[in-house]
């Protein structure tokens, strides 16, 4: 099993970028190193994270904790929508069909909270369209979950929120593939939110991509990790709303919060280094969201993430 002292033991060891030129074409993400060939794409998931649109250094396990939930939910989901994945030769990588990505993140929200919860406070909450019902509190549940799209930014350039009708009126996304897309979505939210229930957990929101491949949609990217999710513990969530105290969290706004308490930092300027503790804190949430949604203890081996994957892509006959 993966203690903590495990957890700092792979600090050194974690994977902050792979050069392999051999794969193909490389497109560095904030989290994912992908080198596409023709129509597929190998998809390494680093250790990197990112808040506030900067790469902030490297969180221990993470990036198999986060392809190996997002191949954990995929299985769950394969009966709403098809997905990119073709296979994954190691915990950290997925081999995928490329897609053509709608240039709309589908962000689906069960409660009001994070940047959403600020703008309806501050009153600017009109970009996505929707007329907001007033004296919500914050965190609080919404009767139905609610789509709040953003469009798709440049590397380096945060995300826009758009309203559905603009979507529509820029030709952004064919109506008709918007229609299937946040259908999908919804179902997809739906069962998530069943599953993290069945498990103690509050899928409170998440983010989406999809593509069209071979005419078709499919569900591209990640799904429901808790770095495009939000996660709060289920058993404590009424008594701390009622009390107005913050959720239980399990997901990356722990190192938003870290950021803003410690640092100021909320995206202007520098961003500071991490320290380790915030690196094994980070790790250890992420382990627990992954322990209690697929009801398996983590286990990986404390080493080298790249000698690790350059063995599994070579096996594989990908190297
Ligand atoms: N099947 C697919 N076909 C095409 N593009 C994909 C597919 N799956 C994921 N992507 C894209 O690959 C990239 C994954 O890398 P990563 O998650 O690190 O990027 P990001 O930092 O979230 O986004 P950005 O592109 O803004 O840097 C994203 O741009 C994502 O939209
Ligand atoms: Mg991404």
């Amino acid at each position: 099993m993966i203690t903590e002292s495990s957890v700092r033991a792979q600090l050194p060891y974690t994977l902050r970028q792979v050069d392999l030129p051999a794969l193909g074409q490389l497109y560095r993400g904030k989290v994912r190193d992908n080198y596409s060939h023709g129509d597929r794409i190998v998809m390494i998931t680093t250790d990197r994270v990112s808040a506030f649109d900067h790469v902030l250094g490297t969180i221990p396990f993470k990036g198999e904790l986060l392809s190996r939930l997002t191949l954990f939910w995929f299985d769950k989901v394969k009966d709403i929508a098809p997905t990119h994945l073709l296979s994954s030769p190691d915990p950290s990588v997925m081999v995928v069909k490329r897609a053509q990505a709608l240039p709309v993140e589908i962000v689906i929200r069960g409660y009001i909270t994070g940047s959403l919860w600020r703008d309806y406070q501050a009153g600017t909450a009109g970009a996505y369209g929707i007329d907001w019902p007033a004296g919500l509190k914050k965190d609080q549940r919404f009767e139905q979950p609610i789509i709040t799209p953003s469009t798709k930014a440049q590397y380096g350039k945060h995300d826009v929120p758009i309203s559905e009708a603009e979507i529509l009126c820029q030709g952004l996304v064919e109506s008709g593939v918007w229609r299937e897309a946040t259908n999908v979505a919804h179902r997809l939210f739906q069962r998530g939110q069943e599953w993290a229930a069945s498990q103690g957990l509050i899928l409170v929101d998440t983010k989406y991509e999809m593509g069209i491949a071979d005419g078709k949609l499919v569900v591209i990217d990640e799904i429901h990790t808790p770095d495009s999710s939000r996660y709060w513990v289920a058993d404590s969530y009424q008594e701390r709303f009622a009390g107005g105290l913050e959720q239980e969290m399990l997901d990356k706004e722990n190192i938003r919060q870290w950021l803003i308490r410690e640092h100021g930092f909320s995206g202007q300027g520098q961003p500071p280094p991490l320290s380790d503790d915030v690196r094994v804190m980070l790790a250890t949430k992420y382990m627990e969201v992954f322990e209690r949604l697929t009801g398996q203890a983590f286990e990986s081996e404390v080493g080298s993430v790249e000698a690790r994957i350059r063995k599994n892509l070579a096996a594989a006959k990908y190297l």
